[in-house]
């Protein structure tokens, strides 16, 4: 395993984590859970993604009941939850100070744990003033609950001014961004965010780095009825895939499947391996509903020295995605 520094905090994770969104509470109880888990901290994964969104908070139970049963010690692991979708009730969600508070409250109780290393605010909230947000997280930091937080899915201009208020206020500055990142989602991490890098040292653990599974290269030929796409709950998905543009992305990945193949590597490698060449990516967040699926995608990281400039430029050929460079004077 390659560990990375989280942006410019001193943290550091694996390359590749490990996350629960739609497996830990819908596909996989806790047995498996446990299994998953254990395989994955065996193979040097330290950090394990969460949120109080998923299945309801029993994703985080499962989670918390397999590190306690796994007897993982604390100071080897990190693990992260994201507040936004806390429930139906006005005070169950967003942002606001007293849902932040009692979101990481109720996800310490489920996880089993007495701080969280990364905190998220699981999408922006237009209800609730940044200040309120930056100053509900330093709180958390100062009472010793979270150690960083961050966001997922802001923009570049929110995240600036959450920095602006907590260079103001004399407040914890995010220190870390959960984005999609993969073959074919790419304007975020590689365009808008750049000014971030450079600025605040921005960190980023970045999710469906498989697009949800599409890129192994399972859904080329139709929908496996094991699959991601054909739960139940998750037609909004399936309906990516059925249409004219998901489509486009299946012939993209069809030639993907044949460049793999030619250079003796899956696509679902060539597509982690791919995504961990980006050096502004602190940790690929794996899913996985079956074990033979983690034990594949651990070995992702053998891969990358066949990502040479040439088979990077054929990449860029058939996703043909690649966000325009930033505009500077005189060039
Ligand atoms: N911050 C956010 O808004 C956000 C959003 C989404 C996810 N996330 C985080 O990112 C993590 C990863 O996202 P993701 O689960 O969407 O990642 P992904 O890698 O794009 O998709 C994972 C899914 O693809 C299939 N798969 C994975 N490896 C495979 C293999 N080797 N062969 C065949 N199928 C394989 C499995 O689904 P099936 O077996 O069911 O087909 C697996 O659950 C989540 O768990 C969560 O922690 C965050």
């Amino acid at each position: 395993m390659e560990y990375r520094r989280l942006g410019k905090a001193g943290l550091k994770v694996s390359a590749l984590s490990l996350g629960s969104w739609v497996t830990f509470g819908k596909q996989v109880a806790l047995r498996d859970a446990k299994i998953l888990l254990r395989t994955a901290y065996d193979g040097g994964i330290n950090f394990f993604d969460n949120a109080e969104g998923y299945e309801a908070g029993e994703s985080e139970k499962i989670m918390g009941d397999a590190i306690a049963a796994l007897g993982l010690a604390r100071d080897t692991f990190s693990v992260s939850s994201k507040v936004f979708w806390g429930g139906e009730q006005p005070t169950q969600l967003g942002l606001n100070a007293k849902h932040v508070r009692e979101a990481c409250d109720a996800a310490l109780k489920r996880l089993r744990v007495d701080y969280l290393d990364l905190f998220f605010c699981h999408r922006p909230d237009i209800d609730t003033p940044i200040e309120e947000t930056v100053r509900a997280m330093h709180n958390l930091i100062q009472q010793g609950k979270v150690i960083y937080w961050g966001t997922s899915e802001w923009s570049a201009q929110q995240i600036t001014e959450a920095h602006a208020v907590a260079q103001r206020e004399h407040l914890t500055p995010p220190s870390m961004e959960q984005p999609e990142y993969n073959l074919l989602h790419r304007h975020r991490v590689e365009a808008e965010y750049l000014p971030l890098y450079q600025n605040y040292g921005m960190g980023t653990t970045i999710w469906s780095p498989l697009a949800s599974g599409l890129l192994t290269g399972k859904y080329n030929d139709g929908v496996p009825g094991d699959s991601r796409l054909a739960l139940p709950g998750y037609e909004w998905l399936r309906k990516t895939w059925d249409s004219d543009a998901g489509q486009q992305k299946i012939a993209k990945i069809r030639k993907l499947t044949e460049l793999a193949s030619q250079l003796g590597i899956s696509v679902t490698h060539l597509s982690l391996a791919w995504c961990l060449k980006n050096p502004n990516v602190s940790s690929v967040i794996l899913g996985a509903s079956k074990l033979t699926q983690l034990e594949d995608n651990l070995r992702a990281l053998d891969a990358l020295p066949q990502l040479t400039t040439e088979v990077m430029d054929a990449i860029e050929d058939i996703v043909d995605n690649r966000p325009p460079a930033p505009q500077r004077w005189g060039q």
